[in-house]
Parts: C-alpha cells; sequence; structure tokens
C-alpha cells in the first residue's frame, strides 16, 4: 500500500507503551500499536507470544483475570478505556470478541442473540425480532437456519456456532472486533465463509484478528503485526511484511524457522 493510501486511513485504536504483567511475569513489552478503521489487522508469532493477552487488552477481558498488571494507554477513538470514569460494559459493547471456540450459550439460536441486546437495554419485541433477523443476515447465516430460530444453538455445526457468535457480537453494533483464531477449530470450507466474512465486514468496523495460519493472514489481513516473547518485532502492510520482511527474525518465523 502506497503512503498515499495510507493518508486516508483513521486511526481508530491506538495503545501506547504496553507492558503487561500476571504477577510478577512480563507478557508484554513496550508495544505501541495502531488499528486503522475498516482494514483487518493480523497479529501473528509463536505459541505464548502475548497475541492472546494482547488482543484480550482491547477490550478489558484481562479485568478478569487476577494478580494481573498494566501499564501504558489504550485508547479507543482517542480515549483511555482504561479510565477510572469509563464504563467497562460499553467498551465491551463497542469492542465485541469473537474466540477460538464457538461458544453460544445453551439456548436458542434467537435468545442468544437477544440476550445480548436485553443486557445493553434494549427493549420491544419487535425490535429485538427485527435486529435479530439483521444480525443473522450481517453473519451469512440467517438463510441456513431462518426456520430453526428457536432450535437450540448447540445444534449448530462448529461453523454455524461461530457465525452465531459473530452475529451476536453484531447485534449491540460494536465498533471495533476482535477475533482470537476464530477459525482454528473449523473445517476448511467454514474457515473459508469465516474469511469472505470478515472482509465484507471490513467495510463497516476495525478489525484485529489472531491467526496462527499464515496464509490466513496473508488472505484477509490488509497489516500484520509478528510478536515474540511479548515484544513487537514487527508491523507493516501484510504485502510489506511477508514479501520483504525488515526484521531477520520475521523472515526467520515466516520461513518455518522457528516458532
Ligand atoms: N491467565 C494467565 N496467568 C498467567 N500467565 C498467563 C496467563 N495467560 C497467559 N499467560 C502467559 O502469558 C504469555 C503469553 O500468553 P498468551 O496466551 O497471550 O500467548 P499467545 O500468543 O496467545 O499463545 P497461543 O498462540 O498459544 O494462543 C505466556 O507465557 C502465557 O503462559
Ligand atoms: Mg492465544
Amino acid at each position: 500500500m502506497s503512503i498515499n493510501e495510507n493518508a486516508g486511513l483513521e486511526t481508530r485504536f491506538k495503545t501506547k507503551n504496553i507492558n503487561f504483567f500476571y504477577g510478577n511475569s512480563q507478557a508484554l513489552k513496550n508495544i505501541s500499536l495502531d488499528f486503522y478503521n475498516n482494514r483487518v489487522t493480523a497479529l501473528i508469532g509463536p505459541s505464548g507470544c502475548g497475541k492472546s493477552t494482547f488482543i484480550r487488552l482491547l477490550n478489558r477481558m484481562n479485568d478478569l483475570i487476577p494478580r494481573t498488571r498494566l501499564e501504558g494507554e489504550v485508547l479507543l477513538d482517542g480515549t483511555n478505556i482504561y479510565d477510572p470514569k469509563v464504563d467497562v460494559v460499553d467498551i465491551r459493547r463497542r469492542v465485541g470478541m469473537v474466540f477460538q471456540k464457538p461458544n453460544p450459550f445453551p439456548k436458542s439460536i434467537y435468545e442468544n442473540i437477544a440476550y445480548g441486546l436485553e443486557v445493553n437495554g434494549k427493549r420491544g419485541r419487535a425490535f429485538i425480532q427485527e435486529r435479530v433477523e439483521d444480525s443473522l443476515k450481517k453473519a451469512a447465516l440467517w438463510k441456513e437456519i431462518k426456520d430453526r430460530l428457536y432450535d437450540n444453538a448447540l445444534q449448530l455445526s462448529g461453523g454455524q456456532q461461530q457465525r452465531l457468535c459473530i452475529a451476536r457480537c453484531l447485534a449491540v453494533e460494536p465498533e471495533v472486533i476482535l477475533f482470537d483464531e476464530p477459525c482454528a477449530s473449523l473445517d476448511p470450507i467454514s474457515t473459508r465463509k469465516i474469511e469472505e466474512l470478515i472482509l465484507d465486514l471490513k467495510k463497516y468496523y476495525t478489525i484485529v484478528i489472531v491467526t496462527h495460519n499464515m496464509q490466513q493472514a496473508a488472505r484477509i489481513a490488509d497489516y500484520t503485526a509478528f510478536l515474540y516473547l511479548g515484544e513487537l518485532i514487527e508491523f507493516g502492510t501484510t504485502d510489506q511484511l511477508f514479501t520483504v520482511p525488515k526484521q531477520k527474525m520475521t523472515e526467520e518465523y515466516l520461513t518455518g524457522k522457528f516458532g
């Protein structure tokens, strides 16, 4: 991507000098990284390098883990999401998350989506019905399940469950969507569907995805960040990072020399 194309980018999320600790053990070291609106950014790196830790910082999921400590700032549209005045429920609505293993509630497909709306104070049967349908359409699941809305979500296939989790996330109108290895438990066809969906969703959202699959990063990410042992080794357009990495360590990782 040329400098001119970069010029039009709108930074949605910005992390500044992030250090993160589990007890005395430092998992992230001085990470500063920007995420752009309407772009997909991939986080890659060997197991244990801190990808999940980092992505969970972006919607304060790490708050739930005891004895952790964060230094630095995470700015969403310029506001530090760790500011004591910030409402964490609102942050988790604005920054949705989809996990490695699909995790629908053991309730109907309909209720899986309606629940999040109710938690966020949305009321009215007609409104909720419309939003359920709309979210399922956006998640490319509606056609497959429109006659099964009241079936238990656990009866869906893994790929359908993952799209339901995406629909659940979209229903509350997020601005950013975080995906932590969303295709890790899916077959190739379901993986393709999720990838196509992500490419479609990027028109409306800022997307961050952790993936172990280099081909997946190459297929869907505009930008890629390579992490190693808690440090950001390299960040660039996916094209640049994959074809002419600046750091020797990135090249070694991409060519399978370690990891
Ligand atoms: N809840 C926790 N308590 C203590 N240490 C943790 C916790 N979660 C992660 N860690 C440690 O922090 C480091 C980074 O882990 P993290 O899960 O972020 O890595 P990752 O890059 O997502 O790995 P993977 O690719 O295997 O998912 C690892 O050393 C891990 O053992
Ligand atoms: Mg992980």
